[in-house]
């Protein structure tokens, strides 16, 4: 059951990967869907739109009975957030389409509604009894980042869906964990011997997260100005590669020992005292990208001229613990800059000697071993090996493993694999609380301090971000990689 089934998600995720699981038979035959909305929709309305959006973005191919298998369980429901008879006739389609299809009386409130209307929402289904579970049925509550605007805030949302759902109803997304390669972080450290004896401060010099975007802001001017860049993506996608990065192994993977895991190195997790020095955010100027001329943030539709919502951000973060004492991990993202990428590198320390003549490895770099979430899904190594030749010459090479190479396996879309996992009651991949909480009490000081001091800096559309980034390595004797 999808509250805010009208938006853009809904169309281009969420309707898509119910049609994707059903096309690959992970779904029961009575699964249903219900679309709450203010739209004056039908039944058959419903059903269009999620057909077209089902030609548009699925990923597995059109099967006509697939769709008319799922297409028989579905139903709209009309109606502000705030009106009872709505949420009564929500009621009545519940029970009918248990008589119908068979659903047990399981139910998934899906909220890809704006923050603002989380309270009201959760109210209304404690309110009509929609939210309790009876005998072996059971009801779960899937919540769409932005999960707050900060620590206060999150901590009062989550107070107010901890009054009608316990903590294991309770499935906050980031899609970031639905993603094969994220997932891999953990099989890439915990499943091999290789990389955990020197994932360490005493080989690791520092750690990059970029997750770079080519687009802009587009249509969502209303969400994202005085949200911005580090609200948007490092609060949630960005500390959660960081929290898989660096945490320890969990005693199994079992979403209590995952998450005690992530929330211990969250915990550990400390900022420069100077964020003056230790963080930079932008906002994008006019430029070119893609061979056409781009605008600049403020003058993108909807945008207040006025707006120091950054578009760009880069932090440094370091982690109090006897791993990472000393080890800086650089996060950064940004729209509308060179490509769409999003890797995490880990950056090894120099040979604390080289044999070989000085001259012969000047341009030799780090050792580097890059995780690439997306796109070119992979995992490369970067070392040194001798140029071919009379003379002891090294040079930089790559080892590469991609996933296109080594697995004929199609992987599912990420909120293919969160819809079902929720469906399942499988925690793993959802963020707790502690975690969300966590992330904003890293957020709230650097947002604070940017509140205070002044403008964002620019940078140039189609470009790797604004110089400030580039000098706050330059100042730890580092400097980006171009991926
Ligand atoms: C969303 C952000 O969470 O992630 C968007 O709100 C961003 O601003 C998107 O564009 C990126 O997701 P992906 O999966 O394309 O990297």
């Amino acid at each position: 059951m999808i509250f805010g089934v009208t938006g853009d998600l809904s169309r281009k995720k969420l309707m898509p990967a119910v049609y994707d699981l059903a096309n690959r038979g992970l779904l029961p035959p009575g699964f249903s869907l219900i679309g709450f909305a203010r739209r004056e929709w039908q039944d058959e309305d419903f059903a269009d739109e999620v057909y077209q959006a089902v030609k548009q973005h699925a990923r597995t191919p059109f099967r006509e009975e697939v769709w008319q298998q799922l297409s028989q369980g579905m139903r709209f429901v009309q109606g502000d957030f705030d009106d009872d008879e709505a949420f009564e006739t929500l009621k009545k389609t519940m029970e009918e389409l248990d008589q119908a299809q068979g659903t047990g009386g399981n139910f998934a409130f899906y909220l890809s509604v704006p923050p603002k209307f989380f309270p009201v929402v959760v109210q209304q289904l404690k309110k009509h009894g929609l939210a309790d579970e009876k005998g072996d049925c059971w009801r779960r509550a899937v919540i769409e980042k932005p999960f707050g605007h900060d620590l206060a805030s999150a901590k009062d949302l989550n107070e107010i869906v901890h009054e009608v759902f316990s903590p294991d109803q309770v499935f906050r997304i980031d899609h970031y964990l639905g993603k094969e390669t994220v997932q891999n972080i953990m099989a890439l450290r915990f499943a091999n011997t290789l990389f955990e004896p020197i994932w360490n401060r005493s080989y690791v010099d520092h750690v990059q997260i970029t997750m770079a975007e080519d687009i802009g802001i587009g249509g969502r001017a209303g969400y994202y100005d005085g949200i911005g860049a580090a609200r948007d993506v490092i609060q949630n996608h960005l500390l959660q590669l960081l929290a898989l990065t660096a945490m320890e192994e969990p005693a199994s993977f079992d979403a209590d020992a995952l998450a005690a895991e992530k929330t211990k190195v969250l915990g550990a997790v400390k900022l420069p005292k100077d964020l003056g020095k230790s963080t930079v955010r932008a906002q994008y100027a006019a430029g070119w990208q893609g061979g056409a001329r781009a605008v600049g943030y403020l003058e993108e539709d909807g945008i207040d001229p006025q707006s120091k919502t950054d578009t760009y951000a880069a932090i440094k973060l370091e982690i109090d613990n006897r791993r990472w004492a000393g080890v800086p991990f650089y996060l950064r993202t940004g729209k509308r800059l060179g490509r769409r990428v999003t890797e995490i590198a880990v950056v090894f320390q120099r040979a604390p000697h080289s044999p070989f003549d000085h001259t012969a490895t000047e341009e030799l770099g780090q050792n580097a071993l890059v995780i690439r979430v997306q796109p070119d899904e992979g995992v490369t190594l970067r070392f040194g090996s001798k140029v071919p030749g009379t003379s002891m010459e090294v040079r930089d090479v790559s080892m590469d493993f991609a996933y296109g190479e080594s697995f004929t396996e199609s992987s599912p879309e990420a909120y293919e694999r969160l819809i079902l996992d929720v469906l399942l009651g499988d925690a793993n991949l959802f963020p707790r609380t502690e975690e969300v909480e966590l992330s904003w009490r890293i957020l709230d000081p650097i947002e604070q301090y940017w509140d205070r001091h002044g403008k964002p800096a620019r940078y140039e559309s189609g470009t790797w971000g604004p110089v400030e980034a580039d000098e706050m390595l330059a100042r730890d004797g580092r400097s980006w990689r171009r991926p």
